[in-house]
């Protein structure tokens, strides 16, 4: 799958890099006897399309699906994204980049990236020299099987009708993480003909840098496959579920936003240690190293959170009383009532 990323900034940059470490890691994974291949599912259910558009691809998609990047899910993302029979002849993998079993390379995806300035672009490619740069959006989504935009959104007009002309709507997905800009707006901006192109409006969170996003997608005249292709894609970042649009600010708010008001939950934690005595650096790993068992704990357990809350807290013991004094300052209230304010104001 060719992959042309336009604009090589905070979020394009994080998703070029993410993508080249993915590639790289999940070969070692399909290599790997140890790990072993497990199905994912990506399951798009049939949506209307916008009356009047003509589209060169069925209309499809929207339905929830969750998927974890697991090592095996990593795998199985990859061959569904590139491999599969269904999507082989709209996405067929070419050869670039890391090794595959016999000792060849193999590629999984070919990454291309545009961007104006070249300096952003040359740091990209020191790090991963299979990745391709280019300053011309048009010379990049040559070939492309998916454009993934990731320019600031009052440049998307601009790139549009640079792109609009040069693009065929056949072969061609578009996907853009311009927040705010949803598929309305992209199917203004790339109606062309009276055609549009399979579309997808993407919400990754900044934890991409490290590949564990929490990233939303939401599909537009897209059929099964390339819905599955863009989802698995993302898996390869972190966690993906492809939405209705309509729950797209709602995602933002707990994912986006959300980093924010984990990172505002840590600090307060730490607040609190440093007052029980440690030092601000121990009580950040103490809150941390806390937070991540407490993840790992729902993650293997698949318990809702009530039933670990109970199993710490002794009748009359110290849990319960902690818990209670955080709830009559409004603890879950606040939380609630931040997320409730941390969607978009309706224009
Ligand atoms: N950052 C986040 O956490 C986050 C999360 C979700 C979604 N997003 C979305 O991601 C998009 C990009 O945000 P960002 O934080 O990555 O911004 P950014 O760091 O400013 O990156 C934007 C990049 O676009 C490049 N650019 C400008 N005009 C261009 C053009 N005509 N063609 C190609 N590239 C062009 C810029 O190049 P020069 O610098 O060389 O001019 C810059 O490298 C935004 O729409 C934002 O809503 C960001």
């Amino acid at each position: 799958m060719r992959i042309a990323i336009i604009g090589a900034g905070n979020m394009g940059g994080a998703i070029a890099r993410g993508l080249a470490q993915s590639g790289l890691s999940a070969v070692a994974a399909s290599v790997s006897s140890s790990v072993p291949s497990a199905g994912t599912s990506a399951v798009p259910t049939p949506s209307a399309e916008p009356a009047g558009v003509a589209s060169p691809v069925p209309a499809s998609s929207s339905a929830s699906s969750t998927v974890a990047a697991s090592a095996s899910e990593l795998s199985s993302g990859l061959s569904s994204a590139v491999a599969s029979p269904a999507s082989a002849a709209s996405f067929a993998p070419s050869a670039v980049g890391s090794q595959g079993s016999a000792g060849n390379p193999v590629a999984l995806y070919e990454l291309v990236v545009a961007n104006p300035s070249r300096q952003k672009l040359e740091a990209l490619q020191a790090e991963y020299p299979s990745v391709q740069i280019t300053q011309s959006n048009v010379e990049a989504v040559r070939g492309a099987d998916l454009v993934l935009l990731a320019v600031k959104p009052w440049k998307m007009e601009e790139v549009a009708s640079e792109l609009k002309p040069v693009l065929d709507y056949r072969t061609q997905m578009v996907a853009s993480v311009a927040g705010g800009v949803g598929l309305a707006d992209l199917s203004a901006l790339y109606r062309h003909k009276n055609m549009l192109p399979p579309l997808f409006y993407v919400m990754p969170n900044t934890a991409v840098a490290v590949r564990q996003s929490m990233t939303f997608v939401a599909a537009q005249g897209a059929s099964e496959e390339q819905t599955a292709a863009v989802v698995n894609l993302f898996r390869l970042l972190g966690e993906a579920m492809l939405v209705e649009e309509r729950l797209m600010d709602g995602g933002m708010a707990l994912a986006s936003c959300g980093i924010a008001f984990a990172m505002r939950y840590i600090r307060a934690a730490m607040e609190g240690g440093v007052e029980l005595g440690f030092y601000p650096n121990e009580a950040k790993q103490i809150v941390m190293q806390t937070l991540r068992g407490a993840v790992e704990l729902l993650q293997s357990t698949g318990n809702h959170p009530e039933a670990e809350i109970d199993r710490v807290t002794t009748p009359g013991g110290i849990t319960i009383r902690g818990l209670n004094e955080m709830e009559h300052a409004g603890f879950t209230d606040s939380v609630i009532r931040g997320l409730r304010a941390a969607r978009p104001l309706k224009k």
